[in-house]
């Protein structure tokens, strides 16, 4: 979900108007996924290397998280939707922690959209983990779908496309062993502008995409 800083910049408002405004564009793309019946979202909110932001705005930041999460719960609840958060949870503060497994438990009946957000999360960082945690629980003749148990995400599938915001166009240790055959959409559009219809675009976008997993026979998802 990027640029909220340089919409905000560009604006001569401070960066966390742009978070919050990047907010409003979630909420509607949530919505969004709901509406045309997409099985799992996946958002990344917080990198491990979001850390070294300067001190002020990881608080705006937790603080925005910590709102979304209480005041968007019921309407999450109510809307059949699953949450799940990935990442390393060590770090947060107790509070969000708390909030986190309140609102996982609380959805985790749920059956429509499985939404996940990445909080804390780095790929290469959980990929080192699990490895560690394979060591540590003495099996040594691994194959892919043993460390992808190990996993944050060992219950959830593989993302078929992967969006990027704000004209970047890299992956930025998101995802690396699950996006293996992602699709990729690219996005000028800076997050707190991303609107349904370029969602829709994306997805669009997508379905024309002739998926080969490295065979020679297209792959329909
Ligand atoms: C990227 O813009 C955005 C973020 C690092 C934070 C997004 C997270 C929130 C708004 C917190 C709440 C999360 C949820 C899921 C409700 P950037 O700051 O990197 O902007 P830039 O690329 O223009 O610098």
């Amino acid at each position: 979900m990027d640029g909220n800083g340089r919409w905000a910049k560009s604006r001569k408002l401070p960066r966390t108007a742009g978070h919050k405004k990047g907010i409003e564009a979630t909420k509607a793309i949530v919505k969004r996924a709901g509406e045309i019946k997409v099985e799992y979202l996946t958002l990344y909110a917080f990198s491990t290397e979001n850390w070294n932001r300067p001190e002020s705005e990881i608080d705006d930041l937790m603080s925005l998280l910590r709102f979304y999460l209480k005041s968007e719960t019921a309407e999450l609840h109510k809307n059949d939707v699953r949450l799940r958060v990935i990442g390393f949870r060590e770090k947060l503060s107790q509070d969000i922690i708390t909030l986190i497994e309140k609102v996982e438990s609380m959805t985790a009946n749920n059956t429509g959209l499985n939404l996940t957000i990445a909080l804390d999360y780095g790929s290469r960082q959980e990929i080192v983990s699990a490895v560690n945690r394979i060591i540590h629980d003495g099996k040594t003749d691994i194959d892919e779908s043993v460390l992808s148990t190990y996993l944050f995400t060992h219950d959830i599938p593989d993302p078929d496309l992967l969006i990027r915001s704000s004209g970047e166009q890299r992956i930025s240790n998101f995802l690396l062993w699950q996006c293996a055959y992602s699709e990729f959409f690219f996005s000028d559009l800076m997050w707190p502008d991303f609107t349904s219809e370029e969602f829709d675009k994306a997805i669009e976008a997508f379905r024309a995409r002739d998926r080969r997993f490295g065979g020679i026979e297209s792959v329909q998802a």
